[in-house]
């Protein structure tokens, strides 16, 4: 280990923690900052300003992505720590924050120290990680590795109808750098949790092996409105019907895959949404992961041939649309076994386990060795205001993510376990 001794100033990260989440903070003490809204432009404005008060040299991409860069003594690519400051609109104060605020407390440990690395050191925040305004989720970092096109992401039309594009002049971060510079040595991200695994067993640290799929589809379910007293129960082609039904189903193909298989319907919208008019139209969204190719793909199957069924039975016409599809991720072993042994080294009880969520991570694995650290979510509770990881969690996730980084940037060789420098597309 590098640096043995070093630690981070975890009263400076705890007060960016509070700080940050100050903005766009609701009730219950979560945070509402929607990608690309004033209050995420307000939040980055504030992380940028840390990123250059630490002496970073900070660029801003063309979908907004934001690096901020620490030499190191040879020029090349940076050991990147990053995630996301967006939130979900009932979001915490941790989800994403973390991992950018601790990576930023490196640097700001380094520079107290007065060390300078081999290989620079690199902080960033992707745009729009959540996909709760603009899908798909983990946008930004998918541009960064090249697996979508700036231009479409640009195209994209949000839940209000606004575009990424305009949306990033409003908020001026439209910046002039290309998308995916620069190229990344290894990639660490630290995360809560957001579920109960480490909390239920009483483990410290979670070394993230991977990350499930993610199968994102939106419905638009035409039927026609009627009168609700009148017309008979056999002659009715109600949407909302077939939207419930599909929200039953999509549980019950869960319950019945059983497994890692989870299933959930976040949105549904009637419309005219009256209490006597039978639904004319429904617009929903589906949720589907699961860590198996193959079993997520047997879900995704099993639920289009009961909408099709559906659609004759009701006669209502059924059109769907992906927001989103990410094949299982596996993160670089060489580098989940480095975080695994370091986190004993410093004492702590550690898991491997894949992660349920969507994550930056899984889009940089495409391009350079990178891996994940778990912190517990206290009651497993995330995407939600109640959402909270003790301090000293946050301060060994952060000295961990430390401690990682430092031997990644100290390192003259590639030594993460099948380390490759990032090529893109
Ligand atoms: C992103 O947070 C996701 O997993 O939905
Ligand atoms: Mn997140
Ligand atoms: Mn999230």
């Amino acid at each position: 280990m590098r640096h043995p001794n070093l630690r981070v100033n975890t009263g400076r990260l705890l007060r960016r923690i509070e700080d940050l989440g100050r903005i766009g903070a609701i009730d219950g003490g979560g945070v509402c900052r929607l990608a690309l809204g004033g209050e995420d432009k307000a939040g980055r404005d504030l992380v940028v300003r840390w990123m250059r008060e630490a002496g970073l040299t900070v660029s801003v991409d063309r979908i907004g992505n934001v690096v901020g860069v620490r030499p190191g003594r040879r020029d090349g690519p940076p050991v990147m720590a990053g995630s996301h400051i967006d939130t979900v609109r009932t979001g915490g104060r941790y989800d994403g924050n973390l991992g950018v605020l601790a990576g930023l407390e490196v640097v700001e440990t380094l520079n107290d120290a007065g060390i300078e690395t081999e290989h620079p050191v690199a902080v960033a925040f992707f745009t729009n990680e959540e996909g709760a305004r603009f899908a798909p989720d983990m946008m930004g970092s998918l541009v960064y590795v090249g697996g979508l096109s700036a231009e479409d992401a640009l195209a994209t039309a949000g839940i209000d109808g606004a575009t990424v594009e305009h949306c990033l002049q409003e908020i001026g971060y439209n910046g002039p750098a290309d998308c995916g510079t620069p190229n990344v040595r290894a990639f660490v991200e630290l995360h809560v949790e957001q579920g109960p695994v480490l909390e239920a067993e009483g483990v410290d640290i979670g070394a993230v092996e991977g990350v499930q799929g993610i199968s994102w589809t939106e419905y638009t379910i035409e039927g026609v409105s009627n009168h609700a007293g009148t017309t008979p129960m056999r002659m009715r082609h109600d949407a909302g019907y077939a939207a419930a039904a599909i929200a039953a189903e999509v549980r019950g193909i869960a319950r019945e895959m059983g497994g890692d298989q989870v299933g959930t319907v976040g949105a549904i919208t009637l419309s005219p949404n009256l209490v006597n008019v039978v639904p004319n139209h429904a617009l929903m969204t589906v949720d589907l992961r699961n860590t198996d190719e193959t079993l997520l793909r047997r879900a995704e199957q099993r639920l289009a041939a009961f909408i099709a069924d559906l659609a004759d039975a009701e006669g209502v016409k059924i059109s769907s649309r992906s927001l989103a599809r990410f094949e299982p991720v596996d993160f670089d072993p060489g580098l989940v076994d480095r975080i695994e042994r370091a986190a004993r080294d410093r004492g702590h009880s550690v898991k491997r386990m894949p992660s349920g969520a969507g994550h930056d991570a899984q889009m940089l694995a495409r391009v350079c060795p990178t891996a994940m650290i778990f912190v517990p979510s206290v009651g497993g509770i995330s995407h939600n205001v109640k959402e909270f990881t003790k301090d000293s969690d946050i301060e060994a996730g952060a000295n961990l993510l430390l401690s990682v980084l430092c031997d990644l940037a100290e390192e003259s060789t590639q030594a993460t376990g099948g380390a490759r420098a990032s090529t893109r597309p």
